[in-house]
């Protein structure tokens, strides 16, 4: 069992700004910063690439225990972390928005939350973390001692979307993301399987009003290192 003291749990809805808040908490602590979206998005890539039939359980949970995932940290603190699927780099093609709809997707299965539930798990037992996601603090480590909530209002989370699409160099459109993240928030939030959703001992933070500096300082204002 994880130290529950070790472990920070930040989670919201899409384009909310939690990686950006997790990179720079993350840095702040010396904790080691935990992207499981990023693992969403790395089995979303490979079952789309191997053309794997969804609804067949028995093939699917065979790749998945032969899929060797792991994710390697930025360059610096505003980098996304780095992803490798069986030794190939696939960080920047998982970070389209066509990928996050797989992500999406693919993480109403069973047997894809089973399996990175466990690996997210075996990170929290390895060191101190910052773990980002949608269950993090509901599901992933319920005992953590440390948990956030960010939210905002759909039309900011798609405005900050379209900035950090366009800087990366892909076309964005605000109304064709603005549909995406509600979409995406429906499906996050409707599955039956660790749904997002406020952990009731979650801090909730509303994003919408202020800036990433002052919602890391009000995490770190709580987090003791
Ligand atoms: O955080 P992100 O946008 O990279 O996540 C991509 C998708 O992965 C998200 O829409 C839902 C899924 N996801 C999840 O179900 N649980 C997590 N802990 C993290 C991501």
């Amino acid at each position: 069992m994880s130290n529950k003291q070790n472990i920070v749990t930040i989670d919201g809805p899409a384009g909310v700004g939690k990686s950006t808040v997790s990179r720079k908490v993350a840095a702040a602590t010396g904790f080691t910063y935990l992207d499981t979206g990023a693992m969403y998005r790395g089995v979303g890539l490979y079952l789309q690439e191997e053309k794997i039939d969804l609804g067949d359980r028995e093939r699917l949970i065979a790749h998945l225990e032969t899929l060797k995932l792991e994710l390697f940290p930025g360059k610096t603190e505003d980098d996304d972390v780095g992803v490798l699927l069986n030794g190939r780099d696939v960080s920047s093609i998982i970070r389209t928005a066509e990928m996050a709809m797989v992500a999406s997707e693919v993480s109403a299965i069973p047997a894809v939350r089973d399996i990175l539930t466990k690996m997210q798990r075996n990170y929290g037992e390895k060191g101190k973390i910052v773990a980002e996601g949608r269950d993090t603090g509901t599901v992933v480590f319920p005992d953590a001692a440390y948990k956030f909530f960010l939210d905002a209002k759909p039309e900011e989370r798609a405005r900050r979307r379209v900035d950090q699409l366009r800087i990366k160099g892909e076309v964005a459109e605000y109304e064709d993301i603005l549909a995406m993240t509600i979409e995406r928030d429906k499906n996050d939030r409707e599955r039956n399987i660790a749904p997002l959703k406020q952990a009731s001992d979650a801090v909730g933070i509303d994003t919408t009003e202020i800036d990433v500096t002052e919602v890391v300082k009000q995490i770190l204002g709580l987090v003791i290192k």
